[in-house]
């Protein structure tokens, strides 16, 4: 184990929306009661420290009373969401990424010039039924190039991205589309933080024996850092917090290489990169 070298990748962990998010939740945790609509982020142990502070998570925001705080998080919510809690007189503090925000422009834009929206993404994600709520009835999910062929598409279509896709999804995806629509028109929403981390991640797994991923299990664009890893052909493994680590994982490896997801919090990945450095592992 001392002989191993480890790297991190050059971008790493919280990205703007996620930091912008997480610092605004502090600081308006003990002004009232503030409760975030949904987890803050797809991270269980900064949820925990949030809940710490006084900023509750509740599913639905029913049994909230006029004056109180609702956080919105980064995925953002459909406007008739936003519509009903704003009825409601509850205080909204709108934390709904600006990327994510443009995502959900085009997608109205697009529905208001007559294309059926495609969104490309995870169905059940909320990002996606954010954008969805500005999409129009006849928008439709797309997941994968395969639910090209089983989905109904009309002839002029309008696309936008989940903003933690990977590129190659995205662009095969658009590919397909483009053979069997008469007119396309596409918006890449795809962010450059998720991009950037990406690339990184790419390059160092092509430099690495073994790439440790950091981040929620719940957390789309952490997952899909564990695919972009994969598909270098290296084995990687996702883990949430350093104890997760297995000395067998590392056996033989002489390069490690760490990378987290944009809603890993630095203390959680400072917690990994400290345990493999000092040897700690096992
Ligand atoms: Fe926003 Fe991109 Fe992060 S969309 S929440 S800056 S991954």
């Amino acid at each position: 184990m001392t002989d191993m070298e480890i790297f991190l990748a050059d971008k790493a962990g919280f990205c703007f929306g996620v930091k912008r998010a997480i610092n605004t939740a502090f600081e308006t945790a003990g002004k009232g009661k503030v409760y975030c609509l949904g987890p803050l982020i797809h991270n269980p142990q900064e949820v925990n420290r949030l809940r710490e502070a006084g900023v509750r998570t509740v599913e639905d925001f029913s049994s909230l009373s006029p004056g109180d705080y609702l956080i919105i998080r980064s995925h953002g919510v459909p406007p008739q969401v936003l519509a009903k809690a704003r009825d409601k007189g509850l205080n909204i503090i709108d934390l709904t990424c600006p990327f994510v925000g443009k995502a959900q422009r085009d997608a109205e834009l697009l529905q208001k010039e007559g294309y059926q929206v495609v969104v490309i993404g995870e169905k059940q994600h909320p990002e996606v039924q954010s954008i969805l709520g500005y999409a129009g009835d006849n928008a439709v999910v797309v997941e994968t190039a395969e639910d090209v062929e089983v989905l109904k598409f009309q002839n002029r279509l309008g696309v936008v991205a989940q903003t933690t896709q990977s590129y190659s999804n995205f662009s095969e995806i658009v590919l397909k589309l483009l053979s069997l629509s008469k007119e396309l028109k596409v918006f890449n929403t795809i962010c450059h933080s998720t991009k950037e981390r990406q690339d990184a991640a790419r390059v160092l797994a092509g430099q690495v024996d073994v790439m440790l991923v950091v981040g929620g299990r719940n957390s789309a664009n952490t997952t899909r850092l564990v695919s972009v890893c994969q598909q270098e052909g290296k084995p990687t493994y996702h883990i949430e917090v350093a104890d997760e680590i297995r000395p067998e994982w590392l056996q033989g490896a002489s390069k490690v290489g760490v990378t987290a997801g944009a809603s890993t919090p630095d203390w959680v990945l400072e917690g990994v990169m400290e345990k493999l450095t000092r040897g700690k592992v096992g």
